[in-house]
């Protein structure tokens, strides 16, 4: 039986068909295909002007095979994740070869921009490792914030819960005690040895902490009942592609709980600060839980309480039913 998908009148067909077929629009959209861009890694990585790619990514924009978010000075983009621009992206990417040398090369700079990304958060890291506790109750009302993630974190019978960019390992401290046992992750060697002395002063003998990325789940897979991400998706490009791997580390039933900013101006906190991300929208958020398997059950959010601070939103998600 033929599979239903969205139709189109011809006309708009022709837009989509145009739009994609050109060389560089069809890299840019090969690119895509690996996650979230702005348009400052695209001319890095095809090495072309910013105006030339900023008319490419218009026109797949207004053909709808990619959808735009601006965020500050910047813009993101990703591919359309419904409609006709989704079929066509699928049909390309079944027939184009990804191995062709160009779209290889493409591929292996774009990892080359996002290596050089990461490098950049671990050195902040590094450096301000021993100051994050002082800095982390700067950035958000912590009391209230923890106070609803030990709700939302529910009955306390799971067996394990993951913390993923655990940091100096706050939230192990505050939720360890409700799982059976309770790992941290992180990439900063720096913060990890502050965490490890505070699970090893706190007594904490359920607790381990390990140095990788996270979307490195090891054995993890299907098997976490509490997964918490804490302030860490603004420091990636592309927040979908941490969301993935902790939606497949969650057991079933599993709770996953994202805390970070909502959308904000602060573009020194992109120069100064290492992020990536100028604050997650819940627009965003329903996008990335769905690519993820997931679905947003409850938006909590806590404005600073002074003009011009950030407001911190906790978002629950759970897996689609
Ligand atoms: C702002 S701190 C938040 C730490 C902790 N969750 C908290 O709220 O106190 C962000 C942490 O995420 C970690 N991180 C960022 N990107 C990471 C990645 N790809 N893999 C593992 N850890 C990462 C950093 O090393 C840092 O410790």
């Amino acid at each position: 039986m033929l599979k239903a998908r969205p139709t189109q009148n011809a006309e708009k067909i022709v837009t989509l068909l145009k739009a994609a077929g050109e060389t560089t629009r069809l890299r840019l959209l090969a690119l895509l295909a690996e996650g979230e861009l702005s348009v400052k890694d695209f001319t890095e990585i095809l090495g072309q002007s910013q105006p030339r790619i900023s008319r490419h990514l218009k026109l797949l924009v207004d053909a709808q095979l990619v959808t735009r978010h601006a965020e500050g000075a910047w813009a993101y983009f990703r591919l359309a994740d419904r409609g006709a621009g989704r079929a066509l992206n699928d049909w390309l990417f079944e027939i184009v070869d990804l191995a062709t040398p160009e779209l290889r090369r493409d591929r292996e700079k774009l990892a080359a921009v996002r290596e050089a990304h990461r490098e950049q958060a671990n050195a902040y890291f590094a450096k301000i490792a021993g100051d994050w506790d002082k800095l982390r109750s700067l950035h958000a009302p912590d009391s209230a914030v923890e106070a609803a993630i030990v709700e939302m974190a529910g009955g306390g019978e799971g067996r394990l819960m993951l913390d993923l960019g655990t940091g100096t390992g706050r939230m192990l401290e505050l939720l360890a005690d409700r799982y059976e046992y309770a790992i941290g992750i992180d990439s900063s060697r720096e913060m990890l040895a502050i965490a490890r002395a505070k699970v090893d002063a706190a007594g904490l003998g359920n607790v381990q902490v390990r140095l990788r990325d996270i979307t490195d789940i090891g054995d993890h897979a299907g098997s976490a009942d509490l997964v918490i991400i804490h302030q860490v998706l603004h420091y990636f490009d592309d927040p979908a592609a941490a969301l993935i791997p902790a939606a497949e580390s969650l057991a079933p039933g599993g709770v996953l709980l994202v805390v970070d900013f909502a959308p904000h101006n602060l573009e020194f906190l992109r120069t100064e600060q290492a992020h990536r991300r100028l604050g997650l929208s819940d627009e965003q958020m329903n996008v990335w839980a769905r690519a993820a398997g997931l679905e947003v059950e409850k938006v909590h959010r806590f404005p600073s309480g002074h003009d011009g601070g950030l407001t911190v939103c906790l978002w629950r998600l759970e897996r689609r039913a």
